[in-house]
């Protein structure tokens, strides 16, 4: 019985030494997982193992602070797990103190933001009723950078229970999925485009091979077209000259009533040609 004791407790130092429980990956908490919090520590995934720095000056004490989206920062396999610590430089020494561990992730989103939590840190010496630290990081959508701007906002330890550190950092990730439906507008634009393009090359073809036309009369219903231009030249013209140009203007007697017919009139007269 006591033999067994003495394995079972070997075995747990063992593993605890050798650094078997080390993770690379952000874990969620409890046995049950969220399928939503699953779905979006997936998005992280380009940012995996990126390492971001920051610092805070209070009052002669610089801080910096160390965040590894999803992985350790420290590599070797004395490693707890830490995915956000805190140095301080203290004469030749570092101070550092764990934030948060991966081990212990929470992580939810919004529209254009994604708040990753990281609990289990080192506990507090004296605030918080000496709870665990937490490390609070919002990310926020930025189209132009995969992950940068990374900076402390605040450390809130001046409540009993459920004190943190605040980070904010800027990313790609964080930003909603571009929609790319076309908008019916878009559509019938395409339509109209594809359907000039058939009219032009169709008429083309059909003018130079059929009717045989040279030169500009390859251009489908040329002359037309051209009516049309000098009707809209004249139309122009009787709208935004102040005075009548000439008696031909007036010959022609292009008025409101007779704009609308004038294209008719004309045709007729040059049918027989
Ligand atoms: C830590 O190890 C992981 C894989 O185990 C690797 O992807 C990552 O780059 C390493 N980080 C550093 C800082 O060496
Ligand atoms: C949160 O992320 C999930 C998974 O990517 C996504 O399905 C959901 O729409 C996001 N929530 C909001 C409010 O955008
Ligand atoms: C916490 O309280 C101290 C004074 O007790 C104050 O200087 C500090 O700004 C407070 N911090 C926050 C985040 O409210």
């Amino acid at each position: 019985m006591q033999v067994q004791l003495w394995c079972v407790c070997i075995v747990t130092v063992l593993t605890i030494v050798t650094g078997d429980n080390l993770v690379d990956d952000c874990q969620l908490v409890g046995d049950k997982k969220s399928f939503n919090e699953q779905a979006v520590l997936k998005r992280l995934a380009p940012l995996k193992n990126k390492r971001f720095e920051a610092e805070t000056q209070e009052g002669t004490e610089t801080y910096k602070y160390t965040f590894v989206v999803c992985g350790r920062v420290d590599n070797s396999s004395e490693s707890t797990n830490e995915g956000l610590v805190q140095s301080k430089k203290v004469k030749d020494t570092t101070e550092t103190t764990v934030i948060g561990r991966i081990t212990e992730t929470h992580i939810i989103n919004g529209t254009d933001w994604i708040l990753l939590i990281y609990g289990n840190g080192e506990k507090y010496d004296r605030h918080c009723n000496q709870e665990a630290r937490k490390a609070m990081v919002m990310i926020s959508c930025n189209k132009n950078t995969q992950g940068g701007a990374f900076t402390v906002i605040s450390e809130e330890r001046n409540k009993s229970k459920e004190c943190f550190y605040l980070f904010e950092m800027d990313s790609s990730v964080a930003c909603p999925p571009e929609e790319s439906h076309l908008s019916v507008g878009s559509i019938l634009l395409i339509v109209f485009a594809v359907l000039v393009a058939v009219y032009i090359i169709g008429g083309f073809l059909y003018q130079r091979f059929v009717v045989g036309a040279k030169g500009m009369e390859q251009f489908p219903n040329f002359t037309f077209w051209q009516e049309l231009g000098n009707l809209m030249a004249d139309g122009c013209d009787f709208v935004c000259r102040s005075r009548p140009r000439t008696s031909e203007t007036a010959y022609r007697g292009v008025g409101d009533d007779q704009l609308g017919e004038e294209p008719e009139e004309r045709d007729d007269h040059l049918l027989p040609m």
